[in-house]
């Protein structure tokens, strides 16, 4: 039996790709490719040793979803498809909705029609929308401070009430804090299209020459430097969150939502001091105002990923910044 990974070919979808084959999971990659590129299949593989069934598919495409579970003994889901961007949230709001929202309901009636009742939720701790006390532990008040954060809120009230009305289904909402980083081999990471919207990848590519400097987005919060303060993770150690995320799903029944932080906060000022570190590089940077939506601080309450599904993340800001810096400089190269 194999898991079905939803966006297996995105970012944070192929390191939990690779780390299931790692574990001897089978699984089935389905992507849309929309946002990742067809080579990053070849890249787990490689990885990996192992081979397995990639479907190029829509989640709005329920026929093909269809044939997908018909074609394929799914026994569980890890679920990461789905339309990212915060900005173009905003401008495309019927877009986002439609498509994340949508989608998720043709995965719950495919898997629903096959039998399959498990699913681990790539959630996000933006679903704590602009809420000002510090660490965000789960049982908080849920919002969002836009579209894209919406869909993800409304997505866990359809899954938790899924699961309240029928006793098979089993999820784990996984609300990520701010995954970074790539895998050590320098093969897999994040390839944003376009200018940046997220800070590492920015930063990574001010270090490649592709950008001249880094905008800073407001220098006075009621932080430690006035920059913004945030709770990066390792993208390796969310991928294994994942691993224990379904081992939970396969032993408990309803619907629980854990945050994948690690509880510490680094400022912006701070990365990039940690990415100096990592690539020997200087990072100029400006300070401008604030960035609508954004607010002081955001950090993670892990205490329930450690005490329900035995996670925690192991490893530091060096790490994380020096395997960016080894796949953005790598992808910087394939450039020229
Ligand atoms: C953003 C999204 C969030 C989403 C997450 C993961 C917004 C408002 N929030 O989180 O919903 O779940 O990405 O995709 O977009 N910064 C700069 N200069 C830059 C970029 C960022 O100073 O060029 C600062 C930001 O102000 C913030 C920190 O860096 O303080 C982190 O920003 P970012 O990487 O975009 O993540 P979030 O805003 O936390």
């Amino acid at each position: 039996m194999s898991i079905l990974v939803t966006g297996g070919a995105g970012y944070i979808g192929s390191h939990v790709c690779v780390e299931l084959l790692a574990a001897g999971e089978d699984i089935v990659l389905l992507d849309n490719f929309s946002n990742a590129e067809r080579t990053v299949a070849d890249r787990i593989s490689e990885l990996s040793g192992r081979t397995f069934p990639v479907c190029d598919v829509d989640l709005l495409d329920r026929e093909g979803l269809g044939r997908v579970f018909a074609g394929h003994d799914i026994e569980s889901v890890i679920h990461l498809a789905g339309r990212k961007a915060v900005g173009e949230s905003v401008s495309l709001p019927v877009l986002y909705y439609h498509n994340n929202i949508t989608g998720t309901l043709h995965l719950c009636q495919a898997m629903a029609e096959a039998g399959c009742h498990s699913m681990v939720f790539s959630s996000s701790a933006t679903v704590y929308g602009a809420n000002p006390i510090v660490p965000f532990r789960e049982d908080f008040a849920l919002s969002a401070t836009s579209p894209y954060g919406m869909t993800k809120v409304v997505i866990e009230r359809i899954l938790t009430d899924l699961a309240a009305a029928e006793p098979d289904w089993r999820f784990c909402l996984l609300r990520y804090f701010n995954p970074i980083g790539a895998h050590p081999s320098g093969l897999l990471g994040e390839r944003p299209d376009g200018v940046p919207n997220n800070l590492l990848p920015y930063i990574a590519q001010v270090a490649a020459g592709q950008r001249t400097h880094l905008t800073v987005f407001g220098d006075d919060y009621p932080t430690r430097d006035g920059t913004g303060v945030r709770d990066y993770l390792h993208v390796v150690d969310l991928a294994l969150g994942h691993l224990k995320a379904l081992a939970y799903v396969r032993a408990h029944a309803g619907a629980e939502a854990v945050n994948l932080g690690t509880g510490t906060g680094y400022s912006v000022l701070e990365i990039v001091a940690a990415f100096e570190r990592a690539s020997g590089l200087k990072i100029p940077y400006i300070v401008a105002p604030r960035r609508a939506g954004d607010i002081a601080v955001m950090s993670a309450d892990p205490a329930k990923a450690e005490r329900l599904l035995g996670w925690k993340a192991l490893r530091g800001l060096d790490d994380m910044c020096a395997d960016a810096w080894r796949f953005a400089s790598r992808a910087a190269e394939e450039l020229n």
